[in-house]
């Protein structure tokens, strides 16, 4: 197994290698092949519910974690504001319509907010409201030739399943593919790509609200576990009742920075990749299933070594591994930044974590640009390297790219954000290029919204929404214009 695995690894990134650690830094990318997109490809944005809908207790909603967690902790929220209002798109649905329109976008991916419909988030308490609500949008849509994608779950879970365990209890399988039964059932006949889970990486390591147990490398790997569980029970249910007559593809959405390693060192990226990507990416899309066998392998070394009788990550079984194996139409991908790994020198994080485990020291190269958030660096390399990854282990699986983009402070002339976009859909068209099979790119995000912990302070959107106003008309920036162009052209323009 040992050498099989070193054989794939050495087969992998020895020949025309992604690990290009020698790059410019200047956010820029050099063309190559094709200077035009595929007539197919599908330009769109992005957004989520509880970042931009407010409305939080409107027409019979229900209570969500992030609802409770910004009003009970507002001083965890950097300017202690909340989504109780945000860009109100729950009452101003028609401006987002208006703005999406002028981009000329083919598709729009935004979430449901589970509380809207089941306001407990149990199935037998349903509210009309916010059916009408959704019906509303994915009808206006339609309406104007926007394909809607929708994300079923983006980070705001009802309490009332919170009060169960939330993804910390395999009752979260049942729970989420009721809930994903009924989606079916309402909105099915309309929509026609699903995504199960936004960025389970965030739900399980960062968390959605204090009241979760603090147990790093153990309970972010039973919620890992859960959510896999739960986004293969929900395709398997699709298959079995919906897909012949709706005919819909469903995807899950992973969030992952590429990684590049200074000396060349194949080892450290593919180790790091099979934590960071392969924990959930390769139980779905690998021909194997299951967990990376060198994930499974070194943690279980390391619980015995703890003393622990089984390992914190348990293999998925014979029965779930079937289940979960397959269960993806294609993979979404979230993609911002990138980082340098190289292997610690001394034991990572906690004792036990994930980091522990993944024992990878990350590193930035200071030229790369920084956004106004700390953690973002503009490294488009990163996305064609991650894009090459995934066909090169993936069996070229369909990629849709569901999130990229560039935080500051909301400026109009928003020249930093160009030029990120301008060189991450570079690099998405030098990839397919390359033979890489990516259908459509959403770019984060359509309106100025709620950054979760950094509440408004930093800014994300093609649009500039005033806040404070009642109004809240969206404001076209100059990356609006960019993108407007990009879309226009099937190309990546110079200036706008
Ligand atoms: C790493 O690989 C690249 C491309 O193959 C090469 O140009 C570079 O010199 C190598 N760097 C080191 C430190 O070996
Ligand atoms: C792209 O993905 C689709 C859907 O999985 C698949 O049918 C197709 O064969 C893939 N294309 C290539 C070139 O691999």
């Amino acid at each position: 197994m040992w050498l099989l695995i070193l054989f794939v690894v050495i087969g992998l990134f020895g020949s025309e290698s992604f690990v290009e650690a020698n790059f410019t830094t200047n956010c820029t990318i050099v063309a190559k092949g094709n200077l035009k997109f595929p007539k197919k490809f599908s330009f769109g944005v992005a957004t989520s519910a509880y970042q931009i809908e407010g409305g939080w207790n409107a027409d019979g909603k229900g209570i969500s974690t992030w609802d409770e967690f910004t009003h009970n902790y507002p001083e965890k929220i950097k300017d202690g504001s909340n989504g109780d209002s945000a860009a109100e798109s729950y009452r101003l649905f028609e401006l987002d319509l208006q703005a999406l329109k002028q981009l000329g976008v083919k598709h729009y991916r935004f979430s449901i907010a589970w509380t809207r419909i089941f306001p407990t988030g149990d199935i037998h308490l349903k509210n009309q409201k916010g059916i009408d609500y959704y019906n509303m949008v994915i009808n206006k849509l339609l309406a104007n030739k926007i394909e809607p994608m929708v994300t079923m779950y983006h980070w705001d879970l009802p309490v009332g399943i919170q009060k169960f365990g939330g993804f910390f209890n395999s009752m979260i399988i049942d729970q989420f593919s009721d809930y994903a039964e009924e989606l079916f059932k309402l909105f099915g006949d309309r929509v026609k790509t699903w995504i199960t889970f936004n960025e389970p990486n965030n739900i399980c390591k960062s968390g959605y609200a204090p009241t979760l147990i603090e147990a790093p490398g153990v309970g972010d790997y039973i919620c890992f576990t859960n959510v896999l569980k739960a986004h293969g029970a929900t395709y398997r249910l699709y298959q079995k009742k919906f897909a012949k007559k709706q005919k819909g593809k469903i995807g899950i959405t992973l969030d992952i920075w590429f990684v590049f390693s200074k000396t060349n060192n194949t080892d450290d990226v593919a180790r790091a990749m099979h934590y960071n990507l392969g924990l959930l990416a390769y139980p779905i899309f690998s021909k194997s299933g299951d967990f990376p066998p060198i994930v499974l392998k070194e943690i279980e070394k390391s619980s015995i070594e703890e003393g622990r009788k089984k390992s914190r990550l348990p293999s998925l079984g014979e029965y779930w591994t079937k289940i979960i194996q397959g269960s993806g139409d294609f993979l979404g991908i979230n993609y911002y930044t990138s980082r340098y790994v190289k292997p610690a020198t001394e034991p990572m994080g906690k004792n036990p974590s994930m980091e522990r485990d993944i024992n990878v020291q990350m590193d930035f190269d200071p030229n790369w640009p920084r956004a106004k958030a700390d953690w973002l660096y503009c490294v488009p390399q990163g996305l064609e390297g991650l894009l090459k990854y995934i066909r090169d282990e993936y069996d070229n699986v369909e990629v849709k790219i569901t999130e990229n983009g560039w935080v500051d402070s909301g400026e109009l002339n928003d020249d930093n954000r160009i030029r990120y976009y301008k060189s991450h859909i570079q690099a998405v068209l030098n990839a397919i290029n390359d033979g890489c099979n990516v259908t459509s790119y959403s770019a984060w995000s359509l309106i100025d919204n709620f950054e979760w912990l950094k509440g408004y302070t930093e800014k994300f959107g093609l649009y500039y929404v005033n806040m404070k106003s009642n109004k809240k008309g969206r404001i076209p920036k100059k990356s609006a214009l960019y993108y407007k162009k990009v879309i226009a052209t099937r190309s990546v323009p110079n200036d706008v």
